[in-house]
């Protein structure tokens, strides 16, 4: 409790100092050794003109400061040097209590102020971050924590005040992330117990000779300060890797990420090469900033980002979507690519057979008015023929005989009257029978060809109602635990339908049979569709849902607050915003297009030479299915007849009982 006060003091006071810091002239001094109230050596820092010099070399504008202090530095010294030497911008020192530093004591109160000064960080647009020990063990603590308590990001510069020797400073620096790849700069006294002259040092990950620590600048006692040629304060760590190795993880994952050749991936790296649109987007990438790609050999998903997470990995190149459990455990890159990215796929709905399609060409008022014209015009024709002086006259059944007859193309009979509105009304009818034959006979034929299919779902709302699992790969831990706590509907009875760990075939392979779906990348479903779930007709059993599952932002993994992101994201930005991915996305599932035609052209070959002649050219039999309608009208004719037969023979019998 003591000691957590004891910080509280500290910040408020700094933020009541800060106040007068706008008021005051930026005035430069000589170097003053100072010793502070103890009037031990260890306390001041003697920097104080350094940093400020340093501070307002590094912004332009003016940016608050935080100063993290151990227990041996007194505070107090450090603010007043600062604020004499006219420091720019805001002031809030933090000075940890306690006293070993190594990273798994609880006794120190450093994450607790890690905590505080990110909330600085997070409140003001522009924080530079000065840590001042001549503690190694707060040092090392001190990269610790900030790594885990996520205090800095490339846009945060800090900068390191120490007494410690070359060696321990680059002792620490090759162990310790915050410092090693981090915006750090390492300021230290050339002889550690004069305060004279004093140099700036930086640690270049990727130098021209491989990682190294630099000196970028000295500042001597008289107040001159030198920046070395070809150096700039704060440089720029990953614009250039210099051809280093950058570690990255990815697994095959069509069309983002293939492998191809015939090595795996233990058999060493020379025999796979990789393609895939996020592959060449790493190779962009790689290019622009000079590194070579070394893909680990990784057996999960899972793995793939906990490498990331453990900052082995660099990046994990394959398209993951931005969910929110997702970036609690790791950083992304900025998006490129966006919309749909689940979808699901589902096998097609079966035809039913259907006794109805001899009815479905037509809508029911055109059978109506048929039915109508059907029963009027017998007794028309039979009126009309009957007034006239010389033909002959025609008697009702057959006037309905040459009506249906003509109706359904079957011959004209010859002995109708020549009279002129005889003529009249059967020309009309004829033209009308012709119309009408060919319209319904067209509609017939293409209702047969291409039956209408039952509904099938296409969105998710659909979906849930009529599949009782879904199936998704190992990575779908992740979206189901999102799903289940979405505050949609849908998204929760997906949450609760969905069986995780099952891989793209066997899911698909399980739709085609039972009520169930599976979810994968859109582009990967429609991929896998292709490749092994189509037939040689080039029809498939399967479909892929046109609404999609999950529409969301795609990026890559990378560790939190990782230093190279803007460098990273420079170049996604060029590459995308030319739209050069989406063109490679296209190559890519052209090439797939073309493979799969190729194969499939391939299988024809061989399954024409199994079976001559069958099925040739691709055309599709009428079954049962599309001819039900027909053969059941056939059935009931004759039915019909041969009651009707019956009914005549048993009526012959009654009329002649003696025979
Ligand atoms: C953590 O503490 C244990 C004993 O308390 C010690 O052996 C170990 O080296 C410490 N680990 C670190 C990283 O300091
Ligand atoms: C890439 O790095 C190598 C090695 O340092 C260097 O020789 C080369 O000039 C660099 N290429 C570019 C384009 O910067
Ligand atoms: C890259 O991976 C190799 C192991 O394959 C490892 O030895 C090396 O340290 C890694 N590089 C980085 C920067 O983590």
């Amino acid at each position: 409790m003591q000691r957590r006060s004891v910080t509280r003091t500290w910040f408020l006071m700094a933020v009541f100092v800060s106040q007068e810091i706008f008021t005051r002239p930026l005035h430069h001094q000589g170097s003053r050794l100072r010793t502070a109230d103890g009037g031990e050596d260890v306390d001041g820092t003697g920097a104080g003109p350094v940093v400020v010099r340093l501070l307002t070399e590094m912004h332009h504008s003016s940016c608050s400061v935080v100063v993290i202090t151990d227990s041996h530095t007194s505070p107090a010294t450090i603010l007043k040097e600062l604020v004499e030497e006219g420091a720019p911008g805001g002031l809030v020192v933090l000075q940890a209590s306690g006293g070993g530093w190594t990273s798994n004591t609880t006794e120190d109160d450093l994450p607790h102020l890690i905590h505080q000064a990110r909330q600085v960080r997070l409140l003001w647009s522009c924080v530079s971050v000065v840590v001042v020990s001549d503690d190694l063990a707060f040092l090392a603590s001190f990269g610790e924590w900030s790594l885990r308590g996520r205090l800095l990001v490339w846009e945060t510069r800090a900068l390191a005040v120490t007494r410690l020797t070359l060696q321990e400073v680059h002792a620490l620096v090759t162990t310790h992330w915050t410092f090693a790849m981090m915006n750090t700069m390492i300021l230290l006294p050339e002889t550690p117990h004069t305060d004279l002259r004093w140099n700036v040092y930086s640690h270049l990950p990727y130098g021209r000779g491989g990682g190294q620590l630099v000196k970028l600048a000295s500042w001597s006692a008289t107040g001159t300060f030198n920046i070395q040629a070809s150096f700039v304060l704060f440089p720029d760590k990953f614009s250039n890797f210099n051809r280093a190795v950058v570690n990255v993880t990815a697994l095959p994952y069509k069309p983002y990420w293939m492998t191809v050749g015939n090595g795996g991936p233990t058999s060493g790296e020379a025999t796979v090469t990789y393609s895939g649109s996020d592959r060449l987007l790493l190779e962009a990438i790689a290019s622009a900033l000079n590194f070579t790609i070394h893909v680990l050999p990784v057996k999960s998903w899972e793995e793939v980002v906990t490498l990331v997470e453990e900052r082995v990995s660099f990046v994990a190149s394959v398209v993951h979507m931005m969910l929110p459990q997702r970036s609690e455990r790791y950083g992304f890159t900025r998006s490129y690519e966006h919309g749909v990215n689940l979808a699901f796929g589902m096998s097609k709905p079966s035809l039913k057979p259907r006794w109805q399609s001899l009815y479905y060409p037509l809508a029911n008022d055109v059978w109506l008015s048929i039915l109508l014209v059907l029963i009027l015009l017998p007794p028309v024709l039979y009126l009309v023929t009957g007034g006239s002086p010389k033909g002959a006259v025609v008697g009702v059944g057959s006037a309905v005989e040459v009506v249906v007859g003509t109706l359904l193309g079957q011959g004209f009979p010859r002995h109708v009257p020549r009279t002129t509105s005889t003529r009249v009304l059967l020309g009309t009818w004829l033209v009308f029978a012709l119309v009408f034959g060919t319209a319904y006979r067209g509609n017939l034929i293409a209702s047969l060809a291409l039956p209408k299919y039952p509904p099938r779902p296409e969105n998710l709302g659909q979906l849930v109602k009529v599949v009782y699992r879904i199936t998704m790969p190992s990575y779908g831990a992740e979206f189901r635990d999102f799903l289940r706590q979405s505050e949609s509907p849908s998204f929760r009875a997906m949450g609760r339908l969905m069986h995780v760990g099952v891989s793209v075939l066997d899911g698909l392979q399980q739709a085609t049979r039972d009520k169930q779906a599976h979810v994968d990348g859109l582009r990967y479903l429609e991929q896998m569709i292709a490749e092994h779930f189509t037939r040689a007709d080039g029809s498939t059993q399967l479909y892929v849902g046109r609404e999609g599952v999950l529409p969301g932002l795609n990026a890559w993994p990378i560790p939190h607050d990782a230093p190279y992101k803007h460098a990273f994201d420079r170049v996604i930005n060029v590459v995308q915003e030319t739209g050069l991915y989406n063109k490679w996305m296209d190559d890519m599932l052209e090439k797939a297009r073309q493979e799969g035609r190729r194969k499939r052209r391939l299988q024809q070959q061989v399954d024409s030479l199994g079976e001559v002649g069958a099925n040739r050219g691709g055309a599709r039999a009428l079954t049962v299915v599309h001819l039900q309608g027909p053969l059941l009208l056939l059935l009931l004719g004759l039915g019909t007849a041969v009651l009707a037969f019956v009914g005549e023979v048993l009526l012959r019998k009654c009329r002649h009982p003696r025979k």
